[in-house]
């Protein structure tokens, strides 16, 4: 990704934060799922790309301390704003590609529609080295639709949810023109693809999630997995 690509990226979710926005109801539906892949008690939490905080709000009810990162400065004033009072948290303005933050100082690390704004494996790979070992690193992103089963898989999960009755409503107005441009330059990894740039995290279990998401899920090794000499 380019720098003026990643410059595009920023500005899109700027002007989304101006109108107002940044929550995705959409993505925040998933929330308990990932948020029950950690530890009831929890040290230190990461949410990368943490957009208006929602989900780093939720990490730091069960942390000692949780951080949300973005190199958004919209989101990162909408996220201040809307957790002020609340002591255990911080967010900072930072690109995820760029930040410096200790090696193995986080016991649990989540992301949520963010990861497809960069690449994938090197990526993966920073989130891993934040992460202490024995932590849980939990990624929640959207996928491409590759194969005719994921069609099936996203049609039927996405009419089963309409059946429910729980209808999603599309941002309108400047909101809805912010998100519709910013939709016409996202790009998403198929599952196949995603399972691939995983492997720099052995033993990480992707998951197919409804409507055109995977889970991906790793609990780093406590003791450091050394290569198998003959
Ligand atoms: C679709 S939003 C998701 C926000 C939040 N995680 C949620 O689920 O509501 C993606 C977020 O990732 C942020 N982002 C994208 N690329 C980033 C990068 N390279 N470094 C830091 N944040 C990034 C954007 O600014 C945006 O707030």
């Amino acid at each position: 990704m380019s720098d003026a690509g990643r410059d595009r990226i920023r500005e899109d979710f700027d002007r989304i934060a101006c109108a107002g926005g940044g929550d995705s109801e959409r993505n925040d539906r998933f929330h308990d799922q990932l948020l029950a892949t950690f530890p009831q008690h929890v040290t230190a939490a990461l949410d990368v790309g943490c957009g208006t905080g929602t989900l780093t709000r939720r990490l730091a009810e069960r942390a000692g301390r949780a951080l949300g990162i973005d190199f958004s400065p919209g989101m990162i004033r909408l996220a201040r704003e809307r957790s002020i009072g609340l002591a255990n948290l911080e967010f900072r303005e930072a690109d995820l590609l760029e930040i410096e933050l200790p090696p193995e100082s986080f016991d649990v690390i989540a992301s949520v529609a963010t990861l497809h704004h960069v690449p994938l494996a090197p990526a993966l790979e920073r989130l891993g080295g934040w992460l202490e070992p024995g932590g849980t690193l939990a990624v929640l992103d959207l996928m491409s639709t590759d194969t005719l089963a994921d069609h099936l898989w996203g049609v039927v999960s996405g009419l089963r949810r309409l059946a429910g009755g729980r209808r999603v409503g599309n941002p309108v107005g400047e909101l809805g023109a912010a998100w519709r441009e910013h939709g016409v330059h996202d790009r998403f990894s198929s599952l196949h693809q995603v399972r691939e740039a995983a492997r720099v995290l052995p033993g990480a279990e992707v998951t197919r999630l409804p409507e055109w998401r995977y889970l991906l899920a790793w609990r780093k090794p406590s003791v450091p997995v050394l290569p198998f000499r003959a």
